[in-house]
């Protein structure tokens, strides 16, 4: 299984620092799982206005559609997700992530928007019928050292816990025929 690790920021390195940690418990869980880290700061993003994709969006569409599972980090911004993220989001077809396991974790610079994730990511995912993990991880600047190294333990639990069951999710997946018996 291809699992895709998005890293949805465009300036720091907190958010990617998430998802490496949770790539090495991923690998621990299943070190059959071929896993990819997609940097949103390395690409051109284009916004979906009618124009021809440019070479980085459409590598990144394909990247998405290839992809068996999913995890999701994000900065938080003006208390919600980056524009780059949810433009990336309307990019895809509505069944590129069906019935696909998915689990999110999102840096903040207040402990107030950690609900951005329940409330805002969690129902696009829902749209696109993903199966979320029940569990996701928000961290503050507070969980890190100067050089963006997470230093708390517990935040590091909590993502061993989300790679242990996100992996059980992908199992869950394969099991799981993705062509519809509705029309929808
Ligand atoms: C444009 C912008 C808007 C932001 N808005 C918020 C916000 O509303 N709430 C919050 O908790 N943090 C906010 N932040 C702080 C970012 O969430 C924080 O810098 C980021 O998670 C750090 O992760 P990174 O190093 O991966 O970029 C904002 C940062 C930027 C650049």
């Amino acid at each position: 299984m291809k699992i895709l690790l998005v890293d949805g920021t465009i300036f720091g390195a907190k958010t990617g620092a998430l998802l490496r940690q949770v790539e090495q418990y991923i690998k621990e869980y299943n070190n059959e799982l071929e896993l990819e880290i997609l940097y949103f700061s390395n690409l051109k993003h284009q916004i979906l206005d009618g124009s021809p994709l440019n070479e980085d969006m459409k590598m990144m569409i394909q990247k998405f559609e290839e992809a068996d599972g999913y995890i999701i980090a994000s900065p938080i911004y003006q208390a919600s997700i980056p524009g780059v993220l949810k433009n990336a989001f309307d990019m895809l077809n509505p069944k590129a992530m069906r019935y696909k396991p998915v689990s999110m974790v999102a840096n903040g610079g207040t402990y107030q928007h950690h609900l951005v994730v329940e409330n805002q990511l969690r129902p696009i995912l829902d749209y696109f019928r993903c199966l979320v993990t029940p569990n996701y991880v928000y961290s503050h600047a507070s969980h890190f050292d100067e050089n963006n190294n997470i230093t708390d333990e517990e935040i590091k639990d909590r993502l061993r816990e989300l790679a242990r069951v996100f992996v059980e999710y992908c199992k869950l997946s394969g099991t799981l025929s993705k062509e519809p018996v509705d029309k929808h």
